[in-house]
């Protein structure tokens, strides 16, 4: 029988990145995974597909739309949705085959087949009707998340689909219907979109993206109606009437209330994700899980079960794949006896749509909410000098900090690249900086980037270009 030291569950960002480091650690380990392909949800069916899609989308528009006003004189842009989708498989397979030469490279055995734990120290692999019995010392669960799916409503993943089918459309739907205005539908939506689909966007909440910052989701929500996006705030779909050509949908206000149809050539059911425990074997071997059935975790990401740890999508906090990573090399360091830490107040999360919307730290609700004094600073990039001469204006950065001790709480940012420029307000606030250290901080001009200094310099009432 194989022994190890580590048997790491799953190969997402969470599972992968903790083996990596676990044997940069000196651990003899494996990795189980049942999917054909490496790399998780993340790599196949989440992060890295929607990326591709938004980018050739995003160059797809641009072409159409704004490169004449720079006198770019090309001729209208036609779409060839295949070759897209071989655009967006290329990236897929190139981030896969880099985590299976990471696994190489470090020596890290790749056990193919559902994993499931028989108790401490021992995980069974099971493919093609055969199966093995492997020992370790320690096992790591990151088995990430599945959809959620809404009662009555049977996804086929052709025409009532998931995040999943709705990056393999094969054609343009006339009309996308999409379910929930959270992460993936305001991304999914941008593609379908800015390829030719008229949107319509049915969220629960009277509002969009719930936990962004109130007002940065209000301004995004105006962006994208003028983007053309149609949204019925405060509603659901009840249920899909499949038997036609055209898909009719039953709408009701969230409250209750007079029922109407909205008609759709595809409907996107995006309304959260759910833990994945299936076939692991948790209940006969004593994982408990909590009331949402995630894995439950002490701090140090210890289950109720010794030697056996969970990670990811698959345990508490939000479902983003850089937090399953920093859980995953955190867990390793943890089992190597090391003191490893994921500061969760410093978390980035950001919606990869045009503009960008992202955030890091509290949002001005939740510092109500606790009863912080709270000074704000906001800075529009229709004063930012780069943002002029390029004409990509739409947004602003907000900057939340304590009015008695200056430290910055939150950053919100809409606009380009605010992806990218939320990062110097990461690091600010792992070192826990204030808006005056931020202010004083030389920016390079012409930079984006020159809003969160100026921003920063609002919250002292002494910004310069406003
Ligand atoms: P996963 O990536 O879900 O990996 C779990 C792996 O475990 C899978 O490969 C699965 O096959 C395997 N597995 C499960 N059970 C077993 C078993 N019993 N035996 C063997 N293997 C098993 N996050 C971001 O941060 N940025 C983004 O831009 C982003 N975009 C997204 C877009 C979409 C459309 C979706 C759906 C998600 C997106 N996410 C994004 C979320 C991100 O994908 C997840 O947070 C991340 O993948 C979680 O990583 P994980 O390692 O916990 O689990
Ligand atoms: P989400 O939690 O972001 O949004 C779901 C939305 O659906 C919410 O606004 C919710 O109020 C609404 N909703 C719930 N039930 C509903 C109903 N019956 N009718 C109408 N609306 C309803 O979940 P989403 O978009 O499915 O994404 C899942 C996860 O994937 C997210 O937690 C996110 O962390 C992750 N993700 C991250 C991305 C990123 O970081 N850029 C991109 C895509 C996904």
């Amino acid at each position: 029988m194989a022994t190890y030291d580590l048997v790491v569950i799953g190969t997402g960002p969470g599972g992968y990145v903790c083996a990596v480091r676990a044997a940069q650690l000196g651990m003899k380990v494996a990795v189980v995974e049942k999917n054909a392909t490496l790399g998780g949800t993340c790599l196949n069916v989440g992060c890295m597909p929607s990326k591709a899609l938004l980018h050739a989308s995003e160059m797809f528009e641009e072409a159409g739309h704004s490169f004449a006003k720079m006198g770019v004189s090309v001729s209208a842009p036609k779409l060839d949705l295949p070759a897209m989708m071989n655009f967006k498989q290329q990236g897929i397979d190139g981030n896969v085959k880099g985590v299976e030469f990471l696994m190489k490279k470090n020596k890290i055995d790749v056990l193919k087949g559902a994993g499931k734990i028989l108790g401490t120290g021992k995980v069974e692999i099971s493919a093609d009707g055969k199966s093995q019995v492997v020992e370790t010392k320690s096992i790591v669960i990151a088995t990430g998340s599945d959809i959620a799916r809404l009662k009555g409503i049977e996804i086929d993943e052709t025409r009532i689909v998931s995040s999943t089918g709705a990056l393999s459309l094969d054609k343009v739907p006339g009309k996308l219907l999409i379910v929930g205005a959270g992460v993936i539908g305001l991304e999914l939506g941008s593609v379908w979109h800015r390829l030719g689909a008229e949107v319509v966007v049915v969220e629960f909440l009277d509002r969009i993206l719930p936990g962004m910052d109130g007002e940065i989701a209000k301004q995004f929500q105006r962006i994208l109606e003028k983007q053309g996006f149609a949204f019925k705030l405060g509603a659901k779909v009840t249920g899909v009437d499949t038997s036609g050509k055209t898909l009719k949908a039953t709408v009701e206000p969230a409250g209750g209330g007079a029922a109407e149809t909205l008609e759709a050539d595809v409907v996107l059911v995006c309304i959260g994700r759910v833990p994945y425990t299936e076939g692991l074997g948790l209940k006969e071997a004593g994982v408990a899980l909590d009331n949402r059935g995630r894995v439950q975790i002490d701090p140090h990401f210890a289950t109720s079960v010794k030697g056996v740890y969970a990670i990811g999508d698959v345990v508490a906090g939000p479902m983003l794949a850089h937090k399953a990573e920093d859980e995953g090399v955190a867990v390793a360091e943890i089992i190597a006896g090391q003191a490893g830490h994921v500061n969760y107040d410093v978390i980035p999360g950001v919606v990869y749509t045009t503009p960008e919307v992202s955030s890091v730290g509290k949002t001005e609700e939740e510092l109500k909410q606790a009863g912080v004094a709270y000074t704000v600073g906001k800075f529009p990039f229709t004063a930012n000098g780069r943002s002029k001469v390029n004409q990509t204006t739409d947004g602003f950065v907000k900057i939340l900090a304590d009015a008695k001790t200056d430290r910055v709480l939150g950053v919100h940012i809409i606009g380009r690249e605010a992806g990218e420029m939320i990062h110097e307000a990461a690091v600010l606030m792992e070192f826990g900086g204030s808006a005056e250290d931020l202010a004083r901080t030389c920016h390079a001009h012409p930079t984006r980037s020159e809003a969160i200094k100026e921003a920063a310099l609002a919250v002292g009432k002494r910004a310069i270009h406003m």
